[in-house]
């Protein structure tokens, strides 16, 4: 059996990276860690508690953030993978994503399940400061209307959204995770990139697999 290695899969908002990770993680026996579902948790315990950005730094202890080995994501034993979907909370992640001691919080937790290897993490900082040194590392872009098409399909079937509402709140993300201070989104400068605009689902995992076969030899 190769040694277990770390898949770093970073790109914009809605490009596939959650979709893809897991099933990279179910086919090789791996780890899948959904780092946005963590910046996401953290959204959903500052609206809870009704604490503004500046706030939150001084509850940071309170926070407590486990996956299962499902990759259900518990916040303080909770179990909030379905909450942490709904726009409520997309509207308001890149503002408490972009503060540093969450994200030192959130990378020192992250960096703990790398630690024995044999993990895929999607987000948008995992090759370029999490993970630098994982063995393969994938960046996923599509064009932004194609993303809000998919986007849009998935969530109308459980709330009520429009199209226009998710695209703009995934250009407003891409800005916001692009052009933050702290570890902002960035192509490691060897990540291999994916546009999957006009890549179906079996194409792209194909496309993924022979990379990581590759990378496991
Ligand atoms: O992957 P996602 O769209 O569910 O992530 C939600 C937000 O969390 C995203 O808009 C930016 C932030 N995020 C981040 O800053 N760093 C990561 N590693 C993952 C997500």
């Amino acid at each position: 059996m190769s040694k277990p290695i770390i898949i770093a899969i970073d790109g914009h908002a809605s490009t596939g990276k959650s979709t893809l990770a897991r099933t990279l993680a179910q086919y090789l026996n791996y780890v899948y860690i959904d780092s946005g579902a963590m910046y996401r948790a953290v959204t959903l315990f500052a609206i809870k508690n009704d604490l503004n950005t500046e706030q939150i730094v001084h509850h940071i202890n309170d926070i407590s953030i486990t996956f299962d080995v499902s990759g259900q994501i518990f916040l303080n034993e909770e179990n909030v993978s379905e909450e942490i979907r709904g726009m409520r909370i997309s509207e308001r992640v890149s503002e408490f994503a972009a503060i540093a001691p969450i994200r030192q919080k959130m990378i020192q937790i992250q960096q703990g399940y790398g630690r024995d290897k044999g993990v895929v993490m999607d987000g948008r900082d995992i090759g370029t400061v999490v993970f630098p040194e994982a063995e393969l590392k994938l960046f996923m872009s599509a064009s932004p209307e194609i993303r809000a098409k998919r986007r849009f399909e998935e969530l109308k079937l459980n709330q009520d959204v429009s199209y226009e509402e998710v695209l703009k709140n995934i250009l407003d993300r891409d800005d916001k995770d692009s052009s933050r201070k702290i570890n902002p989104l960035r192509k490691a400068n060897d990540a291999i990139i994916i546009d999957n605009s006009n890549q179906s689902k079996e194409e792209l995992l194909q496309g993924a697999l022979e990379l990581v076969e590759k990378a496991l030899n």
